[in-house]
């Protein structure tokens, strides 16, 4: 008897396997990357933070002007569909929405007809255990992207040339710098410092996006007195910090412990970083049940 093959994408009403799933040569999001992104965590079969994401991506679509029809629910019973259609219990779920399909011209089509695709795919958060008890390795890189990167869209060129060149260097993130000498983001999480005891990181404002696991690390912090200042701070001050980390969907916390290849503290990670890891990892499992081995 065959299996069914796992079905872990969705495109337009239909579910299907990644293999099979295709959008049009149209599709605005692949011309214009008119389009908005979210990145979920999958643990344990469940969702994490699932509510903040849905609420980001409601913001940026309506930054975008993009009238996307289906409700919450119905959004949450195609990821459930797609999470238990793709056999896995530990992924990421991946949700993109274009401005639909039209004859190439950049203004907005007359009729606009969303493009909502979803893709399940496996994802080891169990390889994270290392990294964060090694640490990870940074770069900074000029920020050349667009002004208004608080929006989640797909226009993602800048971050990936600034992870490759990172990659290429043997580092794990790339950290944008303004011209000024601050430090915004890395290519694909947020960047914080912890300087006597105190945690860092840059204010929400256009030149961040605001990251799910950014806002959730502040509240953990501050629910176990951990005083959190959202200020500017420089690559030099990040370079002198008793501590450095980053934050995203795909890496939770990882301890940052050089940067542009100098030592951050004493260049392994230290403790603030470890206590962060701790209440992270408690409010991981309090949603999904989910531990590290
Ligand atoms: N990236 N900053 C940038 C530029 C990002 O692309 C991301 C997420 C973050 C962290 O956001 P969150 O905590 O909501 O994951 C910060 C996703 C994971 C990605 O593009 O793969």
């Amino acid at each position: 008897m065959s299996v069914p093959m796992p079905q872990h994408a969705y495109v337009d009403g239909q579910y299907m396997a990644i293999r099979d799933a295709t959008v049009p040569i149209e599709d605005r999001g692949l011309q214009f990357a008119d389009s908005i992104y979210e990145v979920c965590a999958v643990l344990n079969g469940r969702l994490l933070d699932w509510p903040a994401h849905l609420q980001r991506m409601r913001r940026n679509l309506s930054a975008l002007f993009i009238p996307l029809s289906h409700s919450d629910a119905a959004l949450g019973q195609i990821a459930r569909r797609l999470i238990a259609g793709s056999r896995a219990t530990d992924g990421l779920l991946y949700i993109q929405v274009s401005r639909g399909s039209a004859r190439r011209d950049h203004g907005f089509p007359g009729v606009v007809h969303p493009r909502l695709m979803m893709t399940m795919r496996r994802f080891d958060f169990h390889q994270r255990a290392g990294q964060q008890a090694r640490g990870v390795s940074v770069m900074s890189i000029p920020d050349q992207r667009w002004g208004r990167v608080d929006i989640k869209t797909t226009n993602l060129l800048a971050n990936v040339l600034a992870k490759q060149d990172a990659r290429a260097a043997g580092h794990f993130e790339a950290w944008f710098v303004a011209e000024d000498g601050t430090v915004r983001e890395g290519g694909s999480t947020n960047a914080w410092i912890v300087r006597g005891g105190t945690l860092h990181t840059h204010p929400l404002s256009a030149h961040i996006l605001p990251g799910i696991a950014r806002d959730s690390l502040i509240r953990l912090a501050r629910a176990a007195q951990i005083p959190v200042v959202e200020a500017p701070f420089s690559l030099d001050d990040a370079k002198g910090a008793d501590e450095a980390l980053l934050t995203s969907t795909t890496a939770p916390l990882l301890p940052v412990v050089s940067i542009d290849g100098q030592p951050v503290g004493n260049g392994t990670p230290g403790p603030v970083a470890a206590r962060l890891a701790s209440l992270v990892a408690d409010e991981i499992h309090r949603q999904t049940g989910w531990r590290s081995r």
